[in-house]
């Protein structure tokens, strides 16, 4: 039976006024006649820059994807896609996250491509170009940066982020000197690539695996492995046979992929963040999923994997040590064998043929790493709609907590109390931080780790339960309970709490409560007003985020961009 013709012969296999004009431009690239003949057209989605160290390798990646692509008989069409640099956009790069994704999306429709690989890598990056080639539902897979080398200091490994806040506090409690902190900059970060902690940008590579997107290994490699090149160079010739073979995204993201992230996620101690992309993510595709199945599927799952923020390891060893296949064996029962990969073949196939060189990095399901991991949800008169802890970066004893709360309305409002030796707080008070949500900072920053009070770090205090709208590093640790929903700039409870207000927090029975009577809050309700102004922001992308984003408990997408809308396009351009 005749194969019907690709969606890029819509373009390049006309012969008339419009064919001249599409084929005619690319020739001015170099092209020859006869790649226009039907085969395969491979958009490479590149999202490399200058701006930051985890994508400034991907032009070399890009090129051996495409010799691959090449090698296998399709086309490479290499197109350019906004950064996201994490450590350097302001006021976060989450504000961005969903803008790279419309990018992305209408790059991949509007152009006459049968198929995408994405390269990525910094934490926003991966989850928005996901997202935009979801809703476009061609064949895809993803070439992760890969994670930077160990970070080395005063004869130390460091992790990215992790020893930056550990750093800054020692600082703050007088056991760093200034000069030795300046010094540890240029130890941590000493090669391209991602932050080499189970940050962000590695719990969305080790997730990306998970949801059978890229070839086994693409998490943990490191960006300067020669291997990471050989990776990029398959995938090249693998995205060929999956236009040809017609697999789209669509068949690969099903609900047994987005339990297997999950588990995955509980079992790696992955990045809170990770909750809201996929989220996202599954809006996208149409896999119903909830905040509670991060709680329920993640709650069998231990600690498998000894990494930064939650263990002592970095990518390095988890590398060596076997990366994502071994976790996935290491999973054993739990992981849902049958969802299918970009590979060819099933996790539980992939599962199969992995080994774990090292238990030290990771362990079994028999003798894990740590107890229960994944992410709690929480649920309460102060998070109606949710909020999230990390327990394996927590302190035990303060998983259970009744404290006083210290209020801060905005991120300016703390910078400017919480050194100041007069704020009425002390180890069992709870601080409490507002304005930091989608719509309020805008963009949901990650602050929510609040530094403590230097007067307690003096004290040797080290961890206190924190709450807020907003979320945390990947790489970041501690009591930290986030993404409360609704946010306070939306009205949500969060926004009543008063200074010395008395709030419970019950970790094992995933409960969050203002213990405040009802009477009283319908009270401050009726006094509440949002605290920016709707004339703050008139224009632009901050309005149209500002006026559509949906709350954490929703993935943070605008509401207008859930769902996907297929990749055709009907109309001519001239
Ligand atoms: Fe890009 Fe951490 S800053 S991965």
């Amino acid at each position: 039976m005749a194969q019907k013709p690709r969606r890029s012969q819509k373009s390049y296999g006309k012969l008339d006024r419009d064919g001249f004009i599409h084929r005619s431009w690319m020739k001015g690239t170099g092209l020859p006649d006869d790649v226009f003949d039907g085969r395969p057209v491979i958009g490479v989605c590149n999202t490399w820059s200058e701006l930051v160290t985890c994508q400034v390798h991907l032009r070399d990646l890009a090129e051996h994807v495409k010799r691959g692509v090449w090698e296998a008989g399709g086309v490479p069409i290499e197109f350019p896609a906004m950064s996201l640099p994490e450590t350097q956009m302001r006021p976060t790069a989450m504000l961005f996250r969903n803008l790279l994704a419309m990018e992305v999306e209408e790059s991949i429709r509007a152009n006459p491509l049968d198929g995408v690989v994405l390269l990525g890598g910094c934490d926003k990056t991966t989850p928005g170009q996901l997202m935009g080639a979801a809703s476009v539902d061609l064949p895809a897979m993803v070439v992760s940066s890969g994670p930077m080398l160990n970070g080395r200091f005063q004869g130390q490994a460091i992790g990215s982020g992790t020893d930056v806040w550990r750093f800054s506090e020692a600082v703050r409690a007088g056991e760093m000197t200034l000069a030795d902190f300046l010094r540890a900059e240029s130890g941590m970060s000493r090669s391209h690539g991602t932050c080499n902690t189970m940050g962000t940008a590695s719990t969305m590579a080790s997730l990306v695996e998970a949801l059978g997107l890229s070839l086994p290994h693409n998490a943990a490699l490191p960006g300067v492995d020669a291997r990471r090149k050989t990776l990029a160079h398959l995938t090249g010739r693998r995205i060929v046979d999956l236009v040809r073979a017609e697999v789209r995204l669509s068949q690969i993201l099903t609900r047994q992929a987005f339990e297997n992230a999950i588990l995955t996620h509980a079992a790696i101690g992955g990045s809170t963040n990770a909750v809201v992309h996929l989220l996202a993510l599954a809006g996208r595709v149409g896999v119903p999923l909830s905040l509670e199945d991060f709680d329920r599927l993640g709650r069998e799952v231990p600690l498998l994997v000894n990494l930064m923020p939650s263990g002592k390891h970095l990518m390095e060893e988890f590398c060596y040590a076997g990366g994502v296949p071994a976790v996935l064996k290491a999973l054993e029962g739990l992981l849902r064998r049958d969802a299918l990969t970009v590979v060819g073949h099933t996790q539980g196939e992939i599962a199969d043929r992995a080994e774990c060189y090292d238990r030290e990095v990771i362990g079994t399901l028999e003798q894990p790493i740590g107890p229960s991991s994944g992410v709690w949800v929480l649920r309460g008169n102060l998070c109606p709609d949710g909020a999230i802890l990390k327990p394996s970066a927590a302190t035990p004893s303060l998983l259970t907590h009744r404290g006083r709360a210290v209020v801060f309305e905005d991120i300016e409002d703390y910078k400017a109390r919480i050194d100041d030796p007069a704020l009425p707080v002390d180890a069992s008070s709870v601080l409490v931080l507002k304005g930091c949500g989608p719509k309020g900072y805008p963009g949901m920053p990650e602050v929510g780790n609040m530094a403590l009070p230097r007067k307690l770090l003096a004290q040797g205090v080290r961890d206190m339960v924190r709450i807020s709208d907003a979320r945390m590093s990947g790489t970041a640790y501690g009591t930290v309970i986030l993404h409360v929903s609704p946010e306070a700039e939306a009205g949500g409870p969060l926004a009543l709490v008063r200074e010395g207000d008395e709030i419970a927090f019950d970790g094992p029975n995933r409960r969050l409560d203002l213990l405040v009577d009802e009477a009283e809050l319908a009270r401050r309700r009726e006094e509440w007003q949002a605290a920016r102004a709707p004339s703050d922001f008139t224009r632009g992308w901050y309005k149209l985020y500002i006026d559509t984003v949906l709350q954490a408990d929703k993935g943070c997408d605008l509401d207008f961009l859930v769902g996907k809308s297929s990749s055709d396009v009907t109309r001519e351009s001239h």
